[in-house]
């Protein structure tokens, strides 16, 4: 397991107006995918915009390990993969740190593979649920050495030939439906995966663009049936990353609640399957324009220019949780400066997450004066608009960089100072957060 470094805290206060044009760091979920596939393909991908956070790193890493050469840093990212089929067994066991897609992803792609692979992650990685991506390669024939509960860390040991599956997804979940697409690959015939609900489809997009056989069909009530050939070839790709969605929700969010302020965020993936926060503090009354909307490298991408809005309080509904995961402890932020109650149902896949986040989003929400409720699924957020009465408390992070960042963003507007007692983890997304914050005049120290 990775050692803990000592925590680093910070204190965010009150700021003035923020204001400028930035760039966040590329997606992580592209991210991801774009190593992952291009150490697999054959030939060369060139990636620009990737995101350079730990949890890509950890990737990159095992990338190397399974006999890709990953080489670059900064503008550009050139992986040589070893081709479809054709990874090694690696020497030592593969440390994902904090990272669950990181670790999903790679147990799906490798796992198959009749060689033997053992996975390890940080304390908080450690004490997420892998079950659901170990079930469908159990069916493929895979043999599972696991902690108990299907816990890191872990060892595969693939079949000689993976059995391909016709598989539904029991939760919503991208990673589980990419792991088992992932798995497909190395597998004869046709791997195919159901899914109830639309989840970020990066994985689907991506496997096309780098040549794989996909074919994809929504039926009645959305369901989604992805089948795809194994064994065929996949060819390097020139990849441009564009801007993390679920990064910009921290500097969107901070530009909303800060009286005056006026943001511009540049290159923004805006794949509808990543935009449900941006259409709920819509609803709340916030300005966010999409400005110069465009397509690059298959994926849709704007600017987005946010200004100081009143908020009023709304319901989100379960079935736009997918769309905005990683988003509702920021979400739950603006909630604390709207006017009036808001409303999140369906969050019960938050108590799976880096922590369990609807457990520390509603601490965090007390113990700075915040008039909230949560129960099994839902948080509920009386606001207060103007962050009068809140702030004066200090926020357990437990090894959560979105939990961090989204009370620390709480500071910049709140009555008191907010304090978080760990910044570490940020790294692990957004390394350049409290930066670029101080670079529009957030005040964090
Ligand atoms: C991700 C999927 C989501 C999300 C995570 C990234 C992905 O997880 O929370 O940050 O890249 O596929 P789940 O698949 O567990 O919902």
């Amino acid at each position: 397991m990775t050692d803990r470094p000592p925590p680093q805290p910070a204190t965010a206060r009150r700021s003035p107006a923020l204001t400028g044009h930035l760039r966040v760091p590329g997606d992580k979920s592209i991210s991801h995918r774009a190593l992952l596939l291009g150490g697999l393909a054959s030939g060369e991908t060139r990636i620009t915009g990737l995101l350079e956070g730990d949890d890509v790193q950890r990737t990159a890493e095992a990338m190397r390990a399974f006999g890709a050469q990953v080489d670059g840093a900064g503008d550009e990212w050139v992986v040589r993969g070893v081709g479809n089929g054709c990874l090694l067994e690696p020497e030592a066991p593969l440390d994902f740190g904090n990272s669950g897609t990181g670790v999903r992803l790679a147990m799906g792609l490798a796992g198959v593979y009749d060689m033997v692979t053992a996975f390890a992650g940080d304390q908080s990685l450690s004490r997420r649920p892998m079950g659901r991506v170990l079930d469908p390669l159990r069916l493929m024939g895979v043999q599972v050495e696991a902690t108990p509960g299907d816990r890191l860390p872990l060892t595969l040991r693939g079949p000689k030939t993976a059995a391909p599956v016709t598989y539904r997804v029991p939760v919503a979940s991208a990673q589980v439906k990419s792991a088992v697409l992932l798995a497909g690959l190395n597998a004869p015939g046709v791997t195919t995966v159901i899914e109830p609900v639309h989840t970020r489809d990066h994985t689907e997009k991506m496997l096309r663009g780098f040549g794989a056989s996909v074919e994809i069909e929504t039926g009645a009530g959305g369901l989604r049936q992805i089948r795809i050939e194994g064994q065929g070839r996949l060819s390097g790709q020139a990849i441009a990353v564009p801007g993390d969605p679920s990064s910009a929700a921290f500097v969107v969010v901070a530009a909303l609640i800060v009286p005056g302020s006026d943001v511009v965020v540049e290159n923004v993936l805006v794949n509808p399957t990543r935009t449900g926060l941006f259409d709920t503090l819509r609803d709340m009354g916030a300005s966010i324009e999409m400005l110069n909307r465009r397509n690059s490298g298959g994926e849709d991408v704007a600017d987005l220019r946010v200004r100081a809005s009143e908020l009023r309080g709304v319901t989100v509904p379960p079935e736009r949780a997918p769309s905005m995961i990683d988003e509702y402890p920021v979400l739950a932020v603006a909630a604390a400066f709207a006017e009036g109650e808001t409303l999140m149902q369906g969050l019960d896949e938050l108590r799976v997450k880096e922590t369990d986040r609807l457990a520390s989003v509603a601490a965090g929400l007390k113990v700075n004066g915040v008039d909230c409720e949560d129960g099994k699924d839902w948080l509920l957020v009386r606001g207060s608009p103007g962050g009068r009465g809140l702030g004066g408390g200090t926020v357990e992070t437990s090894l959560d960089h979105r939990v961090a960042m989204s009370f620390l963003v709480m500071g910049l507007a709140a009555e008191s100072a907010v304090t978080v007692d760990d910044t570490g983890m940020i790294a692990t997304s957004f390394p350049q957060f409290a930066d670029l914050m101080r670079g529009l005049g957030a005040e964090i120290e």
